[in-house]
């Protein structure tokens, strides 16, 4: 590949909210009109997209009445299956009706909990309907401003029971769907329940049907929190978590800017890349981002081509990295390989660790160099494009 331009092949998809943002932010108006969904898919498959995922709202106005909602739905639908799109994800917004403002599956108010889980279980529903595989559920407003608001121990009971429910629901029906939880350390709430990529895979274990559950890490998130987002979703690949991810760009412990992919900490986009084409990870490529406020519609098309074109650019650099034969070497030299294997040998027990056979010398070990500092400048200068 040369000209860097997309394929369905590449899984790429985009959430109607991402190139929708209307450019809104705590301190000005949006800048942007609303972009038709319609429009939208027609869009996203032209430019070499390969899905769409939305939130129940992006698609139908919050509390429109069944007829606008199925009329909604049957045109997304048709233009979808026009432009030969797929729906691999869909997710529910339970953050922006003033109802949420303290949460909704673990609301301190037991009413709007259950009008959560009902707007959730509606929109599972949509789900199957139009074939996704993956429902998000991003905790938006679960958390709190001050720890006398929240007990901590009962939010989480309510948000396993919450998760739970959706679960049941979900093998009731006979849905093949599996849900994905993406973390987020604060943003709009000061701070979150299941901040971290970690908090998620722990969260998990204690579900009723833990197999159904994983995790959609986003690259900003894992950063907010100080994170490193390789070794997040290296982690989720380790648990068999890694059910959808969301790509975008972030720079520093700050609010979250989503970026597009590939801006702000573009080492670290560069090594996802390598991770996630060599892991053998087959979901979707899916966009989390915000064209910023500066742009127009024109400008918005850029940001979502950009977001493809530095996939691709990336990976195009990270597997010249990985045939580099002086990458291999340096590899070699670095011990990286040696970690694949165990540390003990075959039948070996703890106990015989307690007496050295081999002659091991820490003084020695202890000078022996990594040989990191070539290893890296090698990773740097591919990424720069000058192998
Ligand atoms: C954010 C989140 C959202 C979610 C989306 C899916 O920080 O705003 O990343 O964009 O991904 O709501 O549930
Ligand atoms: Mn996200
Ligand atoms: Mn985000």
């Amino acid at each position: 590949m040369t000209d860097y331009s997309p394929t369905p092949a590449d899984r790429f998809s985009f959430g109607l909210w991402t190139v929708g943002f209307r450019g809104g932010d705590p301190f000005g108006d949006p800048t942007r009109p609303t972009l038709d969904p319609v429009r939208t898919v027609h869009k996203l498959a032209e430019l070499g997209a390969w899905g769409v995922t939305f939130h129940d709202d992006d698609l139908i106005p919050f509390g429109a009445p069944e007829g606008q909602r199925q009329e909604a739905v049957t045109r997304f639908r048709q233009a979808v299956e026009t432009a030969g799109l797929t729906v691999p994800m869909v997710t529910t917004n339970l953050f922006g009706h003033p109802v949420f403002k303290d949460g909704a599956l673990t609301a301190n108010d037991r009413d709007i909990r259950r009008f959560a889980l009902r707007k959730v279980l509606r929109n599972v529903e949509l789900a199957a309907e139009l074939g996704a595989s993956t429902f998000v559920a991003w905790g938006g407003r679960e958390g709190s401003e001050s720890e006398a608001a929240i007990d901590t121990y009962n939010a989480l009971e309510r948000y396993r029971e919450g998760i739970d429910l959706i679960c049941e629901f979900i093998r009731d029906r006979g849905y093949e769907l599996r849900l994905a939880l993406e973390p987020k350390p604060n943003e709009p709430r000061g701070d979150m329940l299941l901040p971290t990529v970690g908090h998620v895979l722990a969260f998990v274990e204690r579900l009723e049907h833990p197999e159904m559950v994983g995790v959609n890490p986003e690259v900003g998130h894992e950063q907010m929190a100080g994170l490193n987002y390789v070794h997040g979703i290296a982690q989720a690949l380790w648990a068999g978590k890694l059910f959808h991810l969301d790509l975008n760009g972030q720079r520093g412990a700050k609010f979250d800017q989503d970026l597009r992919f590939g801006a702000g900490d573009l080492k670290n986009a560069f090594f996802t890349v390598d991770l996630l084409e060599r892991s053998g990870y087959e979901g979707p490529r899916h966009f989390d981002f915000k064209p910023s406020r500066t742009e127009d519609e024109t400008g918005v098309w850029t940001a979502a081509q950009g977001c493809m074109r530095n996939y691709l650019i990336l990976r195009d650099r990270v597997a010249a990295f990985r045939a580099d034969p002086r990458v291999r070497a340096a590899l070699e030299a670095a011990r990286v390989t040696e970690l694949a294997e165990p540390t003990l040998g075959p039948g070996e027990k703890p106990e015989e660790l307690l007496v050295e056979r081999t002659g091991f010398d820490p003084e020695e070990a202890g000078g022996r160099a990594m040989h990191y500092e070539r290893l890296d400048q090698l990773a740097l200068e591919h990424l720069m494009g000058v192998h």
